[in-house]
């Protein structure tokens, strides 16, 4: 259903991307791993045009785009199949929660306000915010704005949605409620590709894994596959070095402490609480 093939992207004289390929079916999730800095934002951003690549070709529903020189007209043609979820939510702090589902179906679609605000509340019912229709950003947590910020993906009835790290901004206790959503959209049988740290949760709803490294996609697999029979050497390391920060044995009081320690200073925790911060001067 989309196949993307040689994508090459620089950023500043600097090569990101390095000739991407990936492909993915309809009905399938594709988690993309990897380590911080290997191109997986940059691959997103990419996909849905909001970074022009080098170079590179993306076929989507049986019609090829060349990546570098698509016109608008094209591009516009291809984001109506295509919704992107960002890690920040990007949520219009001026508009209530319904008007930010709203926006895109009257403004770009120039769907009717009464049409559009039906199957808004029908996108919000489905990740169980019907009652905060009305609600601004910053009456909502960071997890119900980012199910907001889903909502308002799946109104567009787009045939893909690509999601960048969809929880990584989010306070510990408010991921699952986010990572349920997903889980539902997935049984749904949603299109999606998603760029995650929740390996647990990869593990159990995508159907193929793609995991970048340096700006390579290293490997595309089944998930069994990537997580029962790797052999390749970086995602081994990247594994274990999970495994040892995520995975320890939780009936271990010692690892506990480790974990909960590894949580207060892990590399995540910068990025969190500069989100929390940000949140609250709004
Ligand atoms: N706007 C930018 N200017 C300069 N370098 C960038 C920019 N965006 C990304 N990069 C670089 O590209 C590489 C890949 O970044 P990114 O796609 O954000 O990786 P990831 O999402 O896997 O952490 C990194 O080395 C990053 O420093
Ligand atoms: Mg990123």
């Amino acid at each position: 259903m989309l196949e993307l093939t040689g994508l090459h992207k620089s950023i500043g004289g600097n090569e990101i991307l390095h000739g991407v390929n990936l492909n993915i079916r309809k009905g399938e999730v594709l988690a993309v791993l990897g380590p911080s800095g290997s191109g997986k934002t940059t691959l997103l951003r990419c996909l849905n045009f909001l970074e022009k690549a080098d170079s590179g070709s993306v076929t989507l529903l049986g019609s090829t785009l060349d990546m570098h020189t698509a016109s608008r007209r094209e591009i516009a043609d291809y984001r109506k199949h295509t919704a992107f979820v960002f890690q920040n939510f990007n949520l219009f702090a001026n508009k209530t929660a319904l008007h930010n589902v709203t926006e895109g179906l009257i403004v770009a679609r120039k769907m009717p306000k009464a049409e559009a605000e039906a199957i808004g509340m029908k996108a919000l019912k489905r990740v169980g915010l019907a009652n905060k229709a009305d609600s601004y950003p910053s009456q909502l947590s960071g997890g119900q704005q980012q199910r907001v910020a889903i909502a308002r993906a799946i109104a567009a009835e787009p045939d893909v949605i690509m999601l960048d790290e969809p929880t990584s901004a989010l306070d510990p206790e408010l991921i699952g409620e986010v990572l349920n959503v997903i889980r539902q959209l997935a049984e749904d049988g949603m299109t999606m590709i998603i760029v995650t740290h929740e390996i647990t949760f990869a593990r159990s709803v995508a159907t193929d894994i793609l995991f970048m490294d340096g700006g390579r996609a290293l490997v595309q697999t089944d998930t069994k596959n990537f997580f029962e029979k790797n052999d390749n050497k970086r995602v081994r390391e990247f594994l274990s070095s999970l495994n040892e920060r995520m995975f320890l044995n939780e009936n271990d009081e010692s690892n506990k402490k480790n974990i909960s320690h590894a949580h207060r200073g892990g590399p995540s925790h910068g990025k969190r609480s500069g989100m929390r911060k940000k949140r609250r001067r709004k």
